[in-house]
């Protein structure tokens, strides 16, 4: 979503800020904008669509200054244009937001009746408006900023820039994340440490409901009640800001080819030679009777398929939801509940409300790819995937990430409740090892995918189904493929296919077949048969066994034999190879998919 920089320093801001919000580009935008102050006065540039327009505008209309704010726009209030771009200014106030102002159309009548008249249609204005009104009645900028943060209300990362003021910035953040940096005479704001790495390698991290005062020689940090505070330093890699497509032609190329090589690296974090080590003190599963897990979109997924290993490996029942649903169904939790957050960002606003709701009465565990996340720092513990940054929109090593360490803890749950034996543990564990090397060679069908894709990219609508921890995959498939070709698909449970969808079958609709040779194979191929009887063109993705025993399929797609429970793992690269050349057939923007932001920090 919205991504924020902002620099206070002795060169010229303007093409670093430019450079900055395009490590930020990740975050998916329709609109970006910068202001700064030259020669004590407040200017800005905006323009719609991608950071190409608006360095165009640059080139054409310089920005001098080397106090700056920038943004990049994920439209909530008001369609992409640019006077609904961002920095919004009234007065003396420029500001940059990413988040809702829930309460900006009471504000808005309120700022309205005083004659404060708003341009664009966003509530971001309504924040430099009430700003603007407080420093009218002659309070100077930090007041006023304390003042318009009493008064909004919702989720925010801000950053303030005041006419006259060139050495002042202000920040403050509600909800949304937001660090601060200062060093050597200058200060930096930014939305994560990928958008400020290669700036400074210390970050301060604003915890919920800070505000800092920033100029190039202080940093004051305070808390929500106004009080000052000290605010640890977290060094940043080296690394993170130097995030290359290493000769893919999109990220989500370069992350799906990364997966062996992550996946190796976070399962020797969970693995050992025959046991699970998971990090920390562990979890103690004595205590704990039910298991639930929330998430969102992907993530969601990856819990959905771990609800199967809890259930089958540990005996343990899991409850999942998705976290826009389980935040205000006020479900009871009762003792003994281990809940678990899944989330590639840490950042996902329902994701981080529920755990919020369930801290006073469960334990709570985070599994999170961005360590120093709210979800992460929230919850009474957080394991990481280590799948290193996830650039491409469309979640793809960060899920096989998070089914490796959801199946090292369930793995944990069974030993700690002796539903497993040792050495059936072990066996999981050697399984689990010789995952990175499988899932190479299920890389290597990669030209057939490419091959079938050509034709999915002509259909309308596509099916895919799957039966136990294939159905959550097959959601999983048809979410890929929609979110980046734009094709209609649905992923349903294969038995549910004659309960509605199979009306949906002619030879128009592809019909995409996840099935393992497992003991539930027959039973898919039945309906896998149903679907064929009606003219409806199968895929079947299975391994040789499979796919031996099957005629009739449209096309087929070899995976690796593996034993079924961890099947997951490997049918992710055909649910995300077939969507990756599809999109390319159709010639989408495989990388920010139209409408969509990779971390969702509003509602
Ligand atoms: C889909 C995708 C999204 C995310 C979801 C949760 O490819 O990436 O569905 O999985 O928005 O995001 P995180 O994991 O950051 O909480």
């Amino acid at each position: 979503m919205c991504g924020i920089v902002g620099i206070l320093a002795d060169y010229e801001v303007s093409p670093v800020i430019l450079e900055a919000l395009r490590r930020l580009e990740y975050r998916g935008y329709d609109s970006a904008g910068i202001a700064t102050i030259h020669d004590g006065h407040l200017d800005r540039r905006r323009a719609v669509g991608k950071l190409r327009s608006l360095s165009d505008h640059l080139v054409h209309d310089p920005l001098p200054g080397r106090s700056g704010i920038g943004h990049t726009r994920w439209a909530t209030h008001g369609k992409p244009s640019k006077i609904n771009a961002h920095p919004h200014r009234a007065g003396p106030v420029a500001v940059v937001h990413n988040g809702i102002i829930e309460n900006f159309a009471a504000l808005r009548a309120e700022l309205r009746a005083r004659n404060y008249g708003p341009e664009s249609e966003t509530d971001t204005e309504t924040i430099a408006l009430l700003c603007q009104s407080f420093m009218d009645d002659g309070l100077d900028p930090q007041e006023a900023v304390a003042r318009t943060l009493d008064r909004i209300e919702g989720a925010f990362a801000l950053a303030f820039l005041f006419d006259g003021e060139d050495d002042l910035m202000i920040a403050a953040r509600r909800g949304s994340p937001l660090a601060v940096a200062h060093a050597g005479g200058e200060a930096f704001v930014g939305s994560d440490a990928i958008a400020l790495a290669p700036l400074t390698d210390r970050l301060i991290y604003l915890e919920e409901g800070d505000w800092a005062v920033l100029t190039r020689a202080s940093c004051r940090i305070f808390d929500a009640m106004g009080t000052a505070v000290d605010r640890p330093e977290t060094r940043i890699a080296e690394t993170a800001g130097r995030v290359e497509k290493g000769g893919h032609r999109h990220w989500m190329a370069k992350e799906i080819h990364e997966q062996p090589a992550v996946l190796d690296i976070c399962l020797n974090r969970y693995l050992g030679a025959d046991a699970v080590t998971l990090p920390g003190d562990g979890i103690d599963f004595t205590d704990v009777r039910r298991v639930v897990m929330v998430a969102c979109g992907t993530a969601y997924y990856a819990c959905h398929v771990a609800k199967y290993w809890f259930e089958a490996l540990a005996r343990l029942p899991v409850e999942i939801d998705v976290a826009s649903e389980f935040r205000y169904r006020e479900p009871p939790l009762e003792e003994g509940t281990l809940a678990i957050f899944v989330s590639q960002s840490g950042e996902t606003a329902d994701t981080l409300a529920a755990l919020r709701y369930c801290k006073a009465q469960a334990r709570t565990l985070a599994v999170v790819n961005v360590e120093t996340s709210s979800i992460a720092r929230e919850a009474d513990a957080a394991f990481p995937i280590l799948a290193g940054a996830e650039i491409g929109v469309a979640s793809t090593k960060a899920f096989t990430c998070q089914l490796a360490v959801l199946a090292a803890i369930a793995l944990s749950a069974a030993a700690a409740r002796r539903t497993l034996a040792p050495d059936a543990t072990a066996e999981h564990v050697a399984t689990l090892r010789k995952m990175p090397a499988l899932l190479s060679q299920a890389l290597q069908s990669e030209d057939r995918m490419e091959d079938i894709a050509r034709t999915l990219s002509e259909a309308r609508d596509i099916l895919f189904l799957g039966r136990g921890a294939m159905f959550p995959m097959a959601l999983e498939g048809a979410l890929k493929l929609k979110e980046i070709s734009y094709i209609h698909a649905e992923g349903y449970a294969s038995g549910e296919l004659k309960h509605g969808p199979i009306a949906l079958v002619d030879e128009s609709v592809p019909v995409i077949v996840f099935a393992p040779s497992d003991p539930l194979f027959g039973k898919t191929v039945s309906n896998m048969q149903e679907v064929m009887a009606r003219g409806g063109r199968v895929v079947l993705v299975s391994d040789a066994k499979g796919l031996r025993s099957v005629d009739g399929a449209w096309a087929e797609i070899e995976v690796p034999a593996v034993p079924a429970i961890w099947a997951p793992l490997l049918y992710a690269v055909p649910a995300q190879l077939l969507a990756y050349y599809t999109a390319i057939a159709k010639g989408t923007d495989v990388d920010q998919p139209r409408n969509l932001a990779k971390s969702v920090t509003v509602e």
